[in-house]
């Protein structure tokens, strides 16, 4: 499973490309309105950062040309832009038409199989189910996320990847990877947790007492 860091935050995004296990970044206008500068200095950044490895930035025109017009701008700051794109009908008209470009696009806010496998029509890239957002309603997220990785696995002509998204904690990050999911865009903060357990820190402090204690040395 591919992992993406869910930020748009350059200090967390440096630090998580530095541990050598980051495969894409996710962004969204949420995050990007944190950060206090120009959405396209944020990009061209994280871009830079990432080489070529993919980073998500999503438009905000709600209307095909508009959405057309805006992915196209986006997808000219630099070759790893993924656009991103909601999930409504002049989104998907959109997507038809840019995947035929050749413009890699992340298909955003899905949260039911029926609107992946539209996704998946249309030759997007990406699908991202947010699964978190589900679970808030009382739904089973990951469940959404196994039966669209059972539909896509069903067609050879059908070659979208999923992005389990909206991930809140540790646990749906290993569900992700056991259903099979693409891809994880993980907050920086899921990430951190990712590598704590009580029991290494414990055998940590004493591996290194006991080294200590016996006065050996590696040099
Ligand atoms: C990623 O592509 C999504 O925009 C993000 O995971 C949404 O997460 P949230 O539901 O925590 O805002």
């Amino acid at each position: 499973m591919k992992i993406f860091v869910d930020t748009a935050n350059i200090d967390d995004i440096r630090k998580a490309n530095d541990w050598g296990i980051i495969d894409g970044v996710t962004t969204n206008p949420t995050l990007a309105g944190r950060e206090g500068r120009p959405f396209r200095e944020i990009v061209e950044e994280i871009c830079e950062i990432m080489g070529n490895r993919p980073v998500s930035a999503e438009v905000v025109a709600t209307d095909t040309e508009g959405i057309l017009k805006e992915a196209r701008e986006v997808a000219s700051w630099a070759s790893n832009v993924v656009v991103k794109i909601p999930l409504i009908p002049d989104g998907i008209k959109a997507i038809t038409v840019l995947s035929q470009e050749g413009i890699k696009v992340n298909c955003t806010l899905c949260f039911s199989p029926a609107q992946a496998l539209l996704a998946a029509k249309a030759g997007a890239t990406y699908v991202s189910p947010f699964i978190g957002r589900l679970d808030d309603i009382g739904h089973d997220g990951m469940e959404v996320v196994a039966l669209i990785k059972q539909i896509l696995d069903n067609y050879d002509n059908l070659h979208t990847q999923i992005i389990t998204s909206s991930i809140r904690h540790v646990r749906h990050f290993v569900r992700a990877a056991l259903v099979g999911s693409h891809v994880a865009t993980v907050p920086f903060t899921v990430l951190e947790q990712c590598f704590h357990h009580a029991l290494t820190d414990i055998g940590l402090r004493r591996f290194l007492a006991d080294w200590e204690k016996a006065g050996l040395s590696i040099f």
